[in-house]
């Protein structure tokens, strides 16, 4: 191999990886470098250029730590999470879709009987959800582990607000019996900025782009020999749902939010999961 020029860089590069990488690993490593020159070179990456792209990297960093993950953040809103998850998801049609997960998941939180409330902050525009789960045949699926969290009517998780709301506010577990049918008391969620006070924040700014996410109910749907759905459903309506700063909408997703006459809650969304059963072998 020769010296590095401009016009071999790739090959003088990727020529080092020894024979003993990992396949895999060699593979991924020289596609990106491969990559990440043509893009060096089609936009004729300037120095300056270069120590605001190291400078922000260092900042993305440096604001992370055990409750802040600023690149996944990053990646959420450069659209590569939704498209990780769209390669890695391929699902039969009428099979419920993914989308992202987001930082606001916690482990541990408790399960309540079907019809409970998870609102504990007296939230005020109440809600019913409610459906049911099913294969792609329609067969109601028992033993469904449903776990859901949502922001509260200020726009915020629990635990952004540690002290402020109480733990596990919009949050629960719930386990489906033999009518697959699942049933749970909430508010009706509203939009909010992604964390905007960091370098992902003051980059979309820069560009132009709003930090909002249209509303939204979380999900993770789980049983045995399925594939799990990591999803959300989303308030109809709602003004973010075509600009989305992290693309996590499907028009599959979008969920009616309909006002209740002289009900218990305010609000009822009825959503139907359906689970797509595991290819094993
Ligand atoms: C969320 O929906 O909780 C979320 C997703 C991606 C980035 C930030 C928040
Ligand atoms: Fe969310």
């Amino acid at each position: 191999m020769d010296y590095f020029t401009e016009s071999r860089s790739v090959e003088a590069v990727n020529t080092r990886i020894g024979a003993d990488a990992d396949p895999r690993l060699a593979h991924v490593m020289a596609r990106l470098v491969a990559h990440l020159h043509a893009f060096v070179k089609d936009v004729a990456l300037t120095q300056d250029e270069w120590a605001a792209a190291i400078g922000f990297l260092t900042r993305t960093g440096q604001i992370c730590d055990g409750n802040r993950q600023e690149f996944i953040l990053l990646s959420d809103v450069l659209g590569v999470s939704m498209l990780v998850d769209a390669i890695n998801n391929r699902r039969p049609t009428g099979a419920t879709e993914n989308t992202v997960l987001g930082p606001f998941h916690v482990d541990g939180v408790p399960e309540y009987p079907m019809g409970a409330s998870i609102t504990k902050d007296g939230g005020v525009e109440t809600c019913v959800f409610e459906g049911r789960i099913t294969d792609l045949d329609g067969t109601p699926l028992e033993g469904v582990r449903i776990d859901v969290w949502s922001d509260n009517e200020d726009g915020f998780y629990d635990v952004q607000q540690p002290g402020v709301q109480p733990a596990h506010n919009n949050r629960g577990v719930f386990i489906t019996g033999p009518d697959g049918r699942y049933s749970f008391r909430g508010i009706k969620p509203v939009s909010y900025p992604i964390p905007d006070d960091g370098p992902v924040g003051q980059l979309l700014a820069q560009l132009g782009r709003h930090p909002w996410r249209p509303a939204h109910m979380h999900f993770i749907v789980s049983r045995d020999g399925f594939d799990t759905v990591v999803t959300h459903t989303f308030v109809a309506g709602d003004g973010y749902l075509t600009s989305d700063a992290v693309f996590g909408v499907k028009e599959t997703l979008v969920a009616p939010f309909d006002p209740v006459e002289g009900g218990e809650t305010k609000w009822r969304s009825t959503f139907d999961f359906v689970l797509n059963r595991r290819v094993t072998g």
